[in-house]
């Protein structure tokens, strides 16, 4: 039996309050969600996994771009989010990136998606192995995560090196408050696992904030234009 996902009661909670900040909340809308989709091919008539799909988003900028999508999460109120949100166009599903897609066809996908999810799986290797199954091969997996050199500062940690779950206070979805759980890594176990799971890595970013973030939020923005907090990666199935 798997344990239950680390995040699971924390975005349970945030669900709704989550759901209704991301189309504007500046570092979703205005810095890691035009950098992650800046990496996607041409989705149009493409079949799409969207791994850790949270209230939809993604899976809806993928429908209204002509993919046909999978869209899974472990918390059943953000499958519920995302069902309301994407109106049947999406076959929407409840499942824990810890334990293989069965439910996926091996070699039935052009593209997964995985944006800011991984932070919270231990195991990239196995999640990763079932990615590299769905997609057929030369397609692509794209993914964006919290940057090891942001995790390793904020969360002051003694051991680079280690594989470590931290937690920390999220306020920035008032008036919900959440601790919540990930585990921090260093960047050779951010980037490895691709190669090591079939993957050549083809592009990472470490993006810069856009305009509107800084007319939403100006310290921020000045903060984010000389430290990264996200990093993201497109690579190809080889
Ligand atoms: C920060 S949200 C990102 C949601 C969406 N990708 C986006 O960018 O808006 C993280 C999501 O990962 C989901 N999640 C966390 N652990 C998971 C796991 N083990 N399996 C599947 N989903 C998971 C959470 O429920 C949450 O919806």
């Amino acid at each position: 039996m798997t344990d239950q996902p680390i995040a699971l009661e924390a975005y349970e909670h945030l669900a709704s309050a989550y759901a209704s900040a991301i189309d504007i909340k500046p570092h979703n809308a205005y810095y890691e969600r035009p950098a992650t989709l800046s990496l996607l091919p041409d989705v149009d008539g493409k079949r799409v996994l969207d791994a850790g799909c949270g209230p939809g988003i993604y899976s809806e900028w993928l429908l209204d771009h002509g993919a046909q999508v999978i869209a899974v999460d472990a918390s059943p109120k953000m499958v519920a989010l995302a069902k309301q949100r994407t109106h049947g166009r999406a076959d929407v599903r409840q499942a824990d990136l810890a334990v293989p897609l069965s439910f996926v066809e091996s070699d039935s996908m052009d593209l997964v998606i995985s944006p800011l999810v991984l932070e919270y799986v231990r195991d990239w290797h196995a999640t990763f192995r079932e990615f590299n199954r769905a997609l057929r091969s030369g397609g692509y997996l794209v993914v964006s995560v919290t940057h090891p050199f942001f995790d390793f500062n904020y969360f002051r940690s003694q051991n680079y090196f280690a594989t470590e779950l931290v937690s920390s206070q999220w306020t920035g979805f008032a008036p919900v408050r959440v601790t919540m759980p990930t585990y921090r890594r260093s960047l050779q176990e951010t980037l490895n696992p691709f190669a090591e799971s079939g993957f050549r890595i083809e592009k990472v970013l470490e993006p810069k904030p856009t305009e509107e973030f800084l007319k939403a939020d100006p310290r921020h923005y000045r903060e984010l234009m000389k430290q990264p907090c996200f990093l993201c990666i497109r690579a190809m199935k080889v």
